[in-house]
C-alpha cells in the first residue's frame, strides 16, 4: 500500500508500539509513514529506534522545565496566546474540587512544554499525531492547535486497558489488582479529559488463573502491537460507515 497518510509519534520510553507501527508502515500494511518521533524525556530509548531507520527526532525535556518552573515561575516563558482561564474552562482532567494553583502550576508548566512541541512539529507535515507511550497529559492549548478541524480529531492515544475501566497511568496493574479475567487495550482519540476520548479499536486477552502482573503485561503489550497499525490504517482509509454492533477491528 503506498503510503497516504504522515505520522507524527510521541513517546516517553521503550518505544515498543512506535517500532510495531514503523515496522507495518514500512511493510506497506497501514498506509502511512512516521516522519517525525518527539519525546518529552531525552532518554528514551524509543529515539533510538528512530535513528535506526532514519526517522528525524526532537526532545522537550519536561522535567527539566518543570523543575525550573518550582523554582521561579517566572523563569519559565508563557506562550504569548496562553490563556489561563480559557484552558481551566476547558480542561477536564482535574477533579471540581482541585486546588486552584495546582492547576495553574499543571497548565503553565505544560502549555510551555508544549509550546515548545509544536514549534518542533511546525517542520513537518503531518496527518496523524499517535501517542505511542508518550506519559504528559495533553491540554487544551496543545489539542486545539493540533485538532484545527473540530470535526476531524487527528491524536491518537493506546491506553493498556478496555476503557472506560481503568483510565490513568497503570491500567494494566489496575486491571490486574481489580481481579478482571480479561484485560486489553484501547486506541482512542484525544479529548480535553484522561484517556476518555472516542474510541477507535480495542483487543482483548484472557487472564488466566497464576498469571502475574508481569504475564498480562506481556499478553496486553503483544495486543496493542497489533491494535495500533489497524487503527491507523483505519483512519488512512478516511471516514468509515459507523462500525456495527459488536464489530471488533
Ligand atoms: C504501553 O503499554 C501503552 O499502552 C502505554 O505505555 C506503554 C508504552 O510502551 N501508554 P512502549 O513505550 O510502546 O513500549
Amino acid at each position: 500500500m503506498t503510503p497516504t497518510i504522515r505520522i507524527g509519534a510521541l513517546i516517553s520510553g521503550g518505544g515498543t508500539n512506535l517500532q510495531a507501527v514503523i515496522d507495518t508502515c514500512e511493510a506497506g500494511e497501514t498506509g502511512g509513514q512516521v516522519v517525525f518521533v518527539g519525546s518529552d524525556n531525552p532518554a528514551a530509548k524509543g529515539l533510538q529506534r528512530a535513528e535506526r531507520h532514519g526517522i528525524p527526532s526532537f526532545v522537550v525535556d519536561y522535567g527539566a522545565l518543570i523543575r525550573r518552573y518550582r523554582q521561579d515561575p517566572a523563569a519559565v516563558v508563557l506562550p504569548s496566546d496562553f490563556d489561563l482561564d480559557e484552558m481551566r474552562g476547558k480542561s477536564r482532567l482535574f477533579p471540581p474540587d482541585t486546588a486552584a494553583a495546582t492547576v495553574k502550576t499543571f497548565l503553565e508548566t505544560r502549555a510551555a512544554a508544549e509550546s515548545e512541541l509544536l514549534a518542533a512539529m511546525a517542520s513537518y507535515d503531518f496527518d496523524l499525531l499517535i501517542l505511542a507511550g508518550f506519559m504528559r497529559n495533553l491540554t487544551p492549548y496543545f489539542i486545539d492547535r493540533v485538532n484545527t478541524d473540530p470535526e476531524n480529531p487527528r491524536i491518537m492515544n493506546i491506553h493498556p486497558a478496555l476503557l472506560p475501566s481503568f483510565p490513568g497511568t497503570d491500567g494494566y496493574g489496575d486491571t490486574y489488582r481489580y481481579g478482571c479475567k480479561l484485560g486489553g487495550c484501547t486506541v482512542h482519540f484525544i479529548d480535553y479529559g484522561e484517556d476518555s476520548g472516542p474510541i477507535i479499536g480495542q483487543r482483548a486477552f484472557a487472564i488466566l488463573p497464576g498469571d502475574t502482573l508481569d504475564d498480562v503485561k506481556s499478553k496486553g503489550l503483544k495486543e496493542e502491537w497489533k491494535l495500533y497499525p489497524a487503527c491507523i490504517k483505519l483512519f488512512a482509509q478516511g471516514p468509515q460507515p459507523a462500525a456495527a454492533p459488536g464489530q471488533i477491528i
